[in-house]
């Protein structure tokens, strides 16, 4: 087993953020990053609809390393949607990666298993990377319902795009985790994250190969590299200290410095 899928570093900027901070959050990152060997990690920010062009311009015109994408987009590809945007309208902006399905969504906005699945295939119909969000509630944990849950929201949202899943990525983000100050163990992270494969192995076949396998859940500079060091977490999905462009780039530096401490052939 080999480690060498390159580590994803995602920002999750939920709703804040306008588009002029935006502006100003990615030049400094940007920034920031110069001064950073951070050669062997990829980083994208998910940024807020009205954000995007923006932060698509600046990328663009400062010839940035950066990736980017939207946190949900329509299950629709076009039509009588008042308020949705569709996986076309992002791809064409230029946007890689979009997230299905984070437990916000779920929870906030009635997302059922159903839906995030449907929503997996209109992103992959556009040509965008979903990041599919997995992760039980405190409830769940307590009641010893983890896998099961788990399994139960990775199936219904693989299981429609597993005919071409592309370069997917899977983020298994515990709810009770998720803006808590507290993060999973890396022993529980690794855990989840090894099940997320499992399963996406049996639904997807070889096209589980790709797959990426991401941590989310109140991650900041002290934890990230604990957090990315197990072999079965190829990188991590960050909300609050992705804020920052301080706090972020110190995250990225840890996983930087975690893939190249440990060997890749050793990590898996
Ligand atoms: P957090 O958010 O890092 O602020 O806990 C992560 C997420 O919800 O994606």
């Amino acid at each position: 087993m080999t480690k060498d899928r390159r580590p994803l570093v995602a920002g999750n900027w939920k709703q804040h953020v306008d588009h002029v901070e935006a502006v100003h959050l990615v030049t400094e990152l940007a920034m920031r990053l110069r001064s950073v060997d951070t050669s062997s990690v990829e980083v994208a920010v998910l940024a807020p609809f009205t954000d995007l062009r923006s932060v698509s311009s600046v990328i663009e015109a400062d010839h940035l390393e950066l990736a980017w994408g939207a946190q949900h987009v329509s299950e629709h590809d076009d039509g009588a949607f008042t308020g949705e945007v569709s996986g076309r309208m992002l791809s064409r902006l230029g946007a890689q990666y979009v997230l299905v399905g984070h437990s916000e969504r779920r929870r906030l906005f009635g997302m059922d298993d159903a839906t995030v699945g449907r929503t997996a295939a209109a992103a992959r119909r556009a040509g965008l990377v979903p990041i599919v969000c997995v992760g039980e509630r405190q409830e769940d944990r307590e009641a010893g319902q983890t896998d099961a849950v788990v399994e139960r929201q990775l199936v219904a949202a693989l299981e429609p795009i597993a005919a071409d899943p592309g370069a997917l990525v899977v983020a298994y983000e515990p709810v009770w985790a998720i803006g808590a100050g507290q993060p999973a163990t890396p022993q529980d992270a690794a855990a989840a994250a090894a099940l997320v494969r499992t399963v996406a192995t049996q639904v997807l076949g070889e096209g589980a190969q790709p797959l990426r396998v991401l941590y989310g859940g109140s991650v900041d500079a002290d934890t990230a590299g604990a957090l990315v060091a197990p072999s079965e977490v190829d990188g991590l999905l960050v909300g609050g200290a992705s804020l920052q462009a301080a706090s972020f780039v110190a995250v990225i530096e840890a996983v930087a410095d975690c893939y190249r401490s440990v060997p890749k052939a050793s990590r898996r």
